[in-house]
């Protein structure tokens, strides 16, 4: 990989201290190497930065970026260090540009229903704000307590509730980026609709800090629902219960979620957290969750849904009312990911994402590899939406030698099946990043591939921005 990217000199250091202050410019190795990675396997994908810049507003980020254009600098825009595919990774050094600082709410507008925020607030911060207003914001991703709004939006994060309120894009009326070049511009607004004009606000979302960095968002708010019920929902065999996802969403009832979790991916969650499920003769379960304003409707819903599960093999159907019983299932739930990679840090957490249809076809293939290529490999995810997050783990006794020969030829394989055969996508929320370029080359045709190039090329002529990304 050739570099073309200049080093920073102590005179560019220099004017980056002027800009954002001495305290808010990282170098010292043992603070920086925090930055180095993200939530991927650290000995696969580490890569340490120059500096790392903390700035407190979008107008030093703005400077930060001029200086960068000028120099042909890189700068990898980060905010938690939460994400999965290691788009937050300084591959080429530079400039790691962290948003850690910029976390505040700016403006809870009630008549317009909207919060306005920078993008280095937490995600679950949000809805604690807005508790008290009867208000919410949609997005749920699984690492709510830690990531930031400006990652959600640059990963365009999905979650546990996308069945019933879509992922973080739709939420997201208006935006602040600054450019790659250094410009501070405005996108959208407080409105609902906008066809004034390319949509530059949307190909902002879910672009992974490549072609500019978010500084700040204005967020659609949805009332609060105050009726919530969760099912969990155990069968004897994954199959079974995978099978009844599609069945459920042909009702006509909209669940905020239908979430699936294997056995071994239950039990792991469940040691982590020293918590236990009724997991004897289990294979998996659904956890089914309805919300809404009025309880008789959610408490018809719930039986209606649970009377299918049943009549499909569920073995029992488990109700949580109650908001503790609801979060302690919900904490297994979103502690997997960690769980799992406690177990085995070394790993492969795949987001494949199918029509709803295929659901049930993505299992078998699963154990097919599996079995071909002698690695286990745990399963959960947004069945609802088509979403698992199978999980190739290297277990602690094979070789990494072996490890790195069978990865890349498992995914190959997943995804070749999963874009050739079930016509998926090899990313439903955690992205392309670093983690997944080759592959996106492999499977998207020609004509696609060459539109994505030219669109970086138009934003980011340099290449500066979180280069080494998406593209290969
Ligand atoms: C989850 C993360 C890994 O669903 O996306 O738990
Ligand atoms: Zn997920």
């Amino acid at each position: 990989m050739n570099n073309i990217y200049n080093p920073i000199t102590t005179d560019i250091l220099q004017q980056l201290k002027d800009i954002v202050g001495p305290v808010n410019v990282l170098t010292d190795e043992e603070r920086i190497e925090n930055y180095s990675h993200d939530e991927t396997s650290k000995e696969e994908y580490a890569h340490m930065p120059e500096v790392v810049l903390t700035p407190t507003n979008a107008e030093q980020i703005a400077s930060i970026m001029k200086i960068a254009s000028k120099h042909t600098i890189p700068v990898t825009p980060r905010g938690a260090g939460s994400g999965l595919s290691g788009g937050a990774i300084p591959l080429f050094g530079g400039i790691v540009l962290s948003v850690e600082k910029m976390n505040k709410i700016l403006e809870i507008d009630e008549a317009n229903l909207t919060v306005t925020a920078e993008a280095g607030i937490v995600t679950n911060e949000l809805n604690e704000h807005l508790k008290s207003r009867g208000l919410f914001f949609a997005g749920y991703p699984m690492s709510l307590e830690t990531c930031f709004l400006g990652g959600n939006i640059a990963e365009n994060a999905g979650g546990g509730k996308a069945v019933k309120y879509g992922v973080t894009g739709r939420y997201i009326l208006g935006m602040e980026v600054v450019t790659p070049q250094g410009e501070i511009v405005n996108l959208g607004g407080k409105i609902t609709k906008d066809v004034s004009g390319y949509d530059l606000k949307q190909l902002y979302i879910g672009s992974e800090g490549t072609l500019g960095l978010i500084t700040k968002a204005t967020i659609k708010l949805l009332g609060k629902p105050n009726v919530a019920s969760d099912l969990l929902v155990p069968f004897a065999t994954a199959q079974e219960a995978i099978a009844v996802v599609p069945l459920i969403l042909k009702q006509g009832i909209v669940p905020t979620s239908i979430e699936f979790m294997d056995r071994s991916s239950t039990e792991m969650a469940c040691t982590y957290l020293n918590e236990t499920l009724p997991l004897d003769g289990v294979g998996a379960m659904l956890l089914i969750e309805l919300d809404g304003t009025d309880e008789a409707t959610i408490e018809r819903e719930m039986i209606l849904v649970g009377d299918l599960c049943t009549e499909h093999g569920a073995m029992e159907v488990y109700i949580a009312e109650d908001a503790t019983a609801r979060e302690r299932i919900w904490s297994v739930r979103r502690n997997i990911a960690e769980a799992i990679k406690v177990y085995s840090p070394i790993q492969s957490l795949e987001d494949v994402v199918v029509p709803i249809g295929s659901i049930p076809l993505v299992l078998p293939f699963l154990s097919e590899l599996s079995k071909k290529y002698g690695v286990r490999i745990p399963c959960y995810g947004h069945a609802g939406d088509g979403n698992l997050h199978a999980t190739a783990i290297k277990d602690p006794e094979m070789s990494m030698e072996k490890w790195k020969e069978i990865e890349p030829a498992l995914l190959s394989e997943l995804y070749a099946f999963i874009v050739g055969e079930l016509h998926g996508k090899i990313s439903g929320e955690h992205g392309i990043g670093l983690k997944r370029k080759s592959f996106l080359k492999a499977v998207t045709p020609d004509g696609e591939y060459e539109l994505f190039k030219s669109l970086k090329k138009a934003f980011d002529p340099q290449n500066i921005m979180n280069p080494g990304k998406i593209l290969v």
